[in-house]
């Protein structure tokens, strides 16, 4: 029953579909330290964008920022159209306009699990049904599962590549042949950490045209904090995506320094090696111990530190190293997510994992 006022009229309620969403509150509280809990660049941004920043006017603020121009820039750099590209306040922004575009109740949203959260809250407040399709015993793409639950209503297919905690990868003709078997749908192909894994889908919807890719600048480029990712596909649906966002979606201080971020692909493409390198080494050092951990494309590895769990994240904090606790997402109880960064950083990783494990007694770490 809803509450009514002194006339007799409804009080203001949200939708009933964001009524039932659950929070999602990340735990940014309390983060000093080597911050390897959210997948970020663990020194910064380029040097380049950081002197940008410095040259910027309060005349350039007073003003409304203009994507135009730095879409053309984007998408040179892509090598896409700028017709076929759409900036947006990060992946989470073109999650969230993906669905209030394509989505209403009654659809179906397909989403594979564990994957990153926020697939699952943008389509649910649309009102729109959320199907969640588990990964395989290893994490592994669950290509067929997901085909078969494809329906008339299906109008929403997400999927991270890499995936978000696992960093296993779908491999790209699956996910064409999935976008084909779902034309009513939008697929999005999430590559949010592209730089670490080199795959790409961009272009492909000009054979497969309910394909989207999104790209951030918030992980390899360091730029979290200013909020700017794209949106890529078919310029007729990515038409339509532009109607439903701000003008202003993207703050004029990202947009002058984007240009810049993308100029300095020296700075880009050392921290990937050095990202790719510690992947490597921590993948090596947890075979080493024992622990069970899955192959990564991202600059993260997922491992299970089974009843061992918390108490390998207080540890490892005790030592100055954040680490993020996954154990809520399905099927990972007792996993922690640990980013890499700098060869500096995984070495200071790697003693404090050492050390550890040796006072937590890794011999007790269980498979998952
Ligand atoms: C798979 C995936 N997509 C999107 C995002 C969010 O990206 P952005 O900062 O561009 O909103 C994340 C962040 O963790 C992620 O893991």
């Amino acid at each position: 029953m809803r509450n009514r006022s002194a006339h007799g009229w409804p009080m203001l309620e949200a939708r009933e579909s964001v009524r039932n969403l659950r929070a999602y509150h990340p735990p940014l509280g309390g983060r000093e330290g080597l911050r390897l809990d959210f997948n970020e660049n663990t020194v910064g941004c380029s040097p380049r964008v950081l002197a940008r920043l410095q040259e910027i006017t309060g005349e350039e603020i007073a003003c409304y920022p203009e994507r135009d121009p730095i879409e053309v820039v984007v998408s040179d750099f892509l090598g896409t159209e700028p017709k076929e590209l759409l900036l947006t306040n990060g992946v989470d922004e073109a999650i969230h306009l993906l669905c209030e575009t394509f989505l209403q109740p009654g659809d179906e949203a397909l989403i594979v699990v564990p994957t990153f959260a926020m697939y699952e809250i943008s389509a649910a407040a649309t009102g729109a049904r959320v199907i969640t399709v588990p990964a395989g015993a290893d994490f592994e793409f669950p290509a067929c599962d997901l085909l078969s639950r494809v329906t008339p209503r299906t109008r929403l297919i997400a999927v991270a590549n890499p995936n978000n905690p696992t960093g296993s990868v779908a491999e790209p003709a699956r996910l064409i042949e999935i976008a084909s078997h779902a034309p009513q749908a939008a697929i999005l192909v999430d590559e949010a950490y592209f730089e670490f894994y080199g795959k790409t889908l961009l272009g492909q919807w000009r054979s497969v045209p309910n394909l989207f890719v999104a790209r951030t600048f918030s992980k390899a480029y360091g730029l979290a904090g200013l909020r700017v990712g794209a949106l890529a596909g078919n310029p007729e649906h990515i038409q339509m995506v532009s109607k439903v966002a701000s003008p202003y979606n993207v703050n004029g201080i990202a947009l002058a320094c984007l240009p810049t971020a993308l100029a300095d692909q020296d700075y880009i493409s050392q921290y990937v090696s050095q990202v790719r390198q510690g992947r490597d080494e921590l993948q090596r050092e947890f075979a080493g111990w024992g622990i069970r951990h899955w192959p990564s494309q991202a600059n993260f590895v997922l491992a299970s530190f089974g009843p061992l769990k918390t108490e390998f994240v207080k540890s490892m904090r005790s030592r100055g190293v954040l680490v993020r606790d996954r154990s809520r997402d399905y099927d990972c109880d007792g996993c922690v997510r640990i980013t890499l960064g700098t060869t500096q950083h995984t070495a200071q990783l790697l003693h404090a994992l050492r050390e550890t494990l040796a006072e937590i007694g890794a011999k007790e770490v269980t498979a998952r």
